[in-house]
């Protein structure tokens, strides 16, 4: 797939704003806080409607406005398709796919496949098991529609056997109820674990080659799945841990507690590995994910690359450059140095000031 355009009205610091896209690299360049980000952003939200900063819509919309509009018009498999975003203040965003409002967010992952890529990334392996989870969510998201459900599933009776379990210090009597919600999360959970399992089996197979290639053959990497219980003994854990449970009010295992870790070389990098090794692990991750996306959906997906180029080494940088040649990119930057200097072929350069976008070049 590939985007065609994107319309702005009052979106962050855009009131409005109407853009052509070329089908290979377009490169969005300007000093700080002009509105690059914001442009990315909005991509962002009208393919998975959330926003990859997790800011809410009454953020988003423009300062001293109402509402917010978002409309891309894309191409897949020779198929235009519109899509129309309307955010408002205190009401639940409006979608439509060629004029046809959609309920669920699902639908959209079918159409836009996306892999968005920033700075915060690089830093997956370091910080805490939340941003794997999450990770490995979004990405099993757009690979299975299925999962998602699964998903929403297994937080809502998470949620629900966690105000339980707070619920029965005052009143013991409800201790029935638990064995009710206990089936219902191993069900759900068991789904969760199983594809969280299969997608790292999968993960595995790119990852290696890759980061073998990124590192000059230097590094072998393993990612392995943690999981917090396995799922034939999920049951038998929620049982064990039921006093305990009882006792900090709370669910001590299953699918939300789960991480993964990345074994370079035989060490664990998450806490034994340099920074530089951390981020090389982190660059393997993504790349993977854009393959995975063409693997599995059989469609190349777009990348948005907010403002990495900067962070990574001149040979990281070729690495990932030659890697996105076939797909189409949005690129954030604050000068063309790097592009230059690599000689990297750019369909498209922006230039991005104060909430406007020129196109000087082409
Ligand atoms: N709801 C909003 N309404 C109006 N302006 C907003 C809103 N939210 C954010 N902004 C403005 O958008 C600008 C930031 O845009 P963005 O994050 O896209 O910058 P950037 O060009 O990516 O900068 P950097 O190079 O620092 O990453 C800020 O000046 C901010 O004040
Ligand atoms: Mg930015």
């Amino acid at each position: 797939m590939y985007i065609e355009s994107i319309e702005l009205k009052n979106f962050r610091n855009y009131q409005d704003l109407q853009l052509g896209l070329d089908k290979g690299t377009n490169i969005f360049y300007g000093d700080n806080a002009q509105g690059k980000t914001n442009i990315l952003e909005s991509v962002y939200i009208c393919g998975t409607t959330k926003s990859h900063k997790g800011s809410k819509d009454k953020e988003i919309i423009r300062f001293g406005e109402d509402e917010s509009h978002i409309r891309m018009m894309l191409k897949k498999d020779g198929i235009s398709y519109k899509i129309d975003m309307h955010l408002r203040k205190n009401k639940a965003k409006g979608v439509a796919i060629n004029g046809l409002p959609i309920k669920k967010a699902r639908e959209l992952f079918g159409i836009v496949n996306l892999v968005f890529f920033s700075p915060e990334d690089l830093n997956i392996i370091k910080n805490g098991p939340g941003e794997r989870r999450r990770f490995i969510d979004l990405e099993l998201c757009q690979l299975d529609n299925i999962y998602l459900t699964d998903l929403s599933g297994y937080n809502h009776i998470l949620n629900q056997r966690n105000r339980l379990l707070k619920d029965l210090y005052m009143n013991p009597s409800l201790k029935e109820t638990l064995d009710i919600w206990d089936l219902q999360m191993v069900q759900y959970g068991k789904k969760i674990i199983d594809k969280r399992s299969e997608f790292i089996r999968d993960l595995n197979e790119v990852i290696q080659g890759i980061h073998r290639n990124l590192t000059g053959g230097e590094e072998h990497i393993e990612v392995l799945y943690e999981p917090s219980s396995d799922a034939d003994c999920f049951e038998e854990t929620l049982k064990h841990n039921r006093e305990r449970d009882i006792k900090m009010k709370m669910t001590s295992a299953g699918p939300h507690r789960d991480d993964l870790s990345f074994v370079v070389n035989g060490i664990d990098i998450r806490k034994y590995g340099s920074q530089g090794q951390q981020r090389t692990a982190a660059l393997s991750l993504k790349l993977s994910e854009i393959y995975l996306v063409k693997q599995k959906i059989k469609d190349t997906p777009v990348l948005l690359l907010d403002d990495v180029l900067s962070e990574l080494d001149s040979n990281r940088q070729t690495y990932l450059l030659d890697s996105i040649h076939d797909i189409q990119t949005l690129i954030t930057c604050t000068g063309l140095d790097d592009f230059v200097s690599h000689q990297f072929h750019i369909n498209k350069v922006f230039r991005v000031v104060r909430g406007e976008v020129f196109n000087p070049v082409n």
